[in-house]
């Protein structure tokens, strides 16, 4: 099927590939041109794996191109994904303008029937501003729209996208149901349908929900501390039981990144709107923010004072396996300790580039292993694999004092003890 994906982001981008790689032939839209000739070049602007390769295999193969021409996409294509930014404002809700400027750029091409469907995270209701906004700009425009959301991780983004648990299309006709299906089928996920408001509360919905896990074991390893119990022995303990599942009950300095801070604070703003008061999610906030703040106490209370201290921190992108620094926690914590007057060496295997212009103060160094040189203390902040196979007894050996804080709980802490560390981590 002839497909156009509007906007060529982290979603946009792997959603548009992963159709190409079932079979579909899809045009890919963006308005940045910049972006638009690198892709066209085989280009990739963001860090995931797996996806260079299917996008050059696919553009080979002649399903995958890049265009800056809505026009061309919609007529081109009978289904137009809107796959643009929903950033977050300073009150909490969503902007929708980009939502909407795509809309009325594709209502006004729009000449045969269309599917037009919203692959962005956005608030129950938008699918049927969407449709207004189309007909508003083109009252004659035969339209189906449709929500579909995104369920992709970071980082494991085009394995989430092949291998989906399922699919969820919201309609307001059944007319869009049969080109949706066919576009799902080669995935082999369930497919349910749904009308269009649920399918857009499911997101939110449940991505709210595994932050509340991560709140839940995040509010439970602070009591596995005062009592001197041990969270993985509790997270393993709890997630045996299916009903519950051992995902997403890791401890940590907290959750970030661009999906879910932005997620909870649209679904509790959107809910009030409803006139529903949604206090449970906004004490998965309050308990996420306690968690930083658990970690930086612990750190200040070892350091005593942090002016002039030298530390080196390992990770700054917002989870392991990418380079997106968007609402990282190890940011926000780098940050606090600057303003503390600490000076910062970093290491980070993908997001250094990205994090530079946001800690110019910071010293980013090419190796982990350097952020070791007469440190103070060592903040692991990043859940990297690669971190557990570093070379930490010689780098204990090029501290000035051996602390090592753990925001991950990655390391192993008896071993971490054995060479010598004075280690902390989370809950245990
Ligand atoms: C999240 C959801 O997992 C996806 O299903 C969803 O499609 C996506 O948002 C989205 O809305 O686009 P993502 O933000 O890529 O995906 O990352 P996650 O793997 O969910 O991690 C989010 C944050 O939670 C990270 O900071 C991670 O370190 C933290 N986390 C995750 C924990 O602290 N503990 C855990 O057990 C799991």
């Amino acid at each position: 099927m002839n497909l156009a994906i509007v906007g060529s982001g982290y979603v946009g981008l792997v959603t548009g590939t992963c159709f190409a790689e079932v079979g579909h032939r899809v045009v890919c839209v963006d308005n940045d041109l910049k972006k638009v000739h690198q892709l066209q070049d085989g280009q990739i602007p963001i860090y995931e794996p797996g996806l260079e390769e299917l996008v050059k295999k696919n553009v080979a193969a002649g399903r995958l191109s890049f265009t800056a021409s809505i026009e061309h996409a919609v007529a081109e294509s009978l289904v137009i994904f809107i796959a643009v930014p929903t950033p977050p404002q300073p009150d909490g809700s969503v902007d929708l303008s980009f939502v909407e400027g795509v809309a009325r750029e594709i209502a006004v091409h729009i000449k045969d029937y269309r599917i037009v469907v919203d692959k962005s995270t956005v608030p129950v209701k938008t699918g049927e501003k969407v449709a207004q906004t189309i007909k508003r700009y083109n009252p004659g425009a035969d339209i189906d729209v449709v929500s579909n959301p995104e369920f992709l991780r970071e980082g494991s983004a085009v394995e989430d996208l092949m291998k989906p648990d399922r699919i969820v299309i919201g309609v307001s006709s059944d007319r869009a149901t049969g080109p949706m299906k066919e576009i799902y089928s080669p995935f082999n996920a369930p497919i349910m349908v749904t009308d269009l408001n649920s399918a857009e509360l499911i997101k939110h919905a449940s991505n709210s929900f595994l932050a509340l896990k991560i709140s839940y074991i995040n509010a439970v390893a602070a009591i596995c501390e005062a009592s001197g119990a041990n969270i993985e022995r509790v997270a393993d303990g709890m997630g045996a039981d299916k009903r519950i599942g051992r995902a997403f009950l890791n401890t940590g300095i907290g959750y970030g990144g661009s999906c879910f801070p932005k997620d909870l604070s649209a679904f509790i703003r959107i809910s009030d709107e409803l006139g529903c008061d949604f206090r449970l999610l906004k004490e998965v906030e309050a308990i996420n923010r306690d968690q930083k703040e658990r970690f930086l106490k612990k750190v200040r209370e070892s350091l005593w004072v942090l002016r002039h201290k030298k530390i080196g921190v390992l990770g700054l992108a917002f989870k392991g396996n990418t380079d997106d620094v968007r609402s990282s926690v190890a940011i926000d914590i780098v940050r606090q300790l600057i303003v503390e007057g600490a000076d910062i060496r970093a290491y980070d295997p993908k997001a250094m580039d990205k994090a530079r212009p946001l800690l110019p103060e910071v010293k980013m160094v090419a190796q982990a292993e350097e952020v070791a040189d007469s440190a103070d203390a060592i903040l692991l902040l990043t859940e990297w694999n690669e971190f557990k196979s570093l070379p930490w007894q010689a780098m204990k050996k090029r501290m000035l004092s051996p602390l090592l804080f753990d925001g991950r709980n990655l390391l192993n802490p008896e071993e971490m003890r054995a060479f010598g560390f004075t280690y902390t981590s989370i809950g245990r």
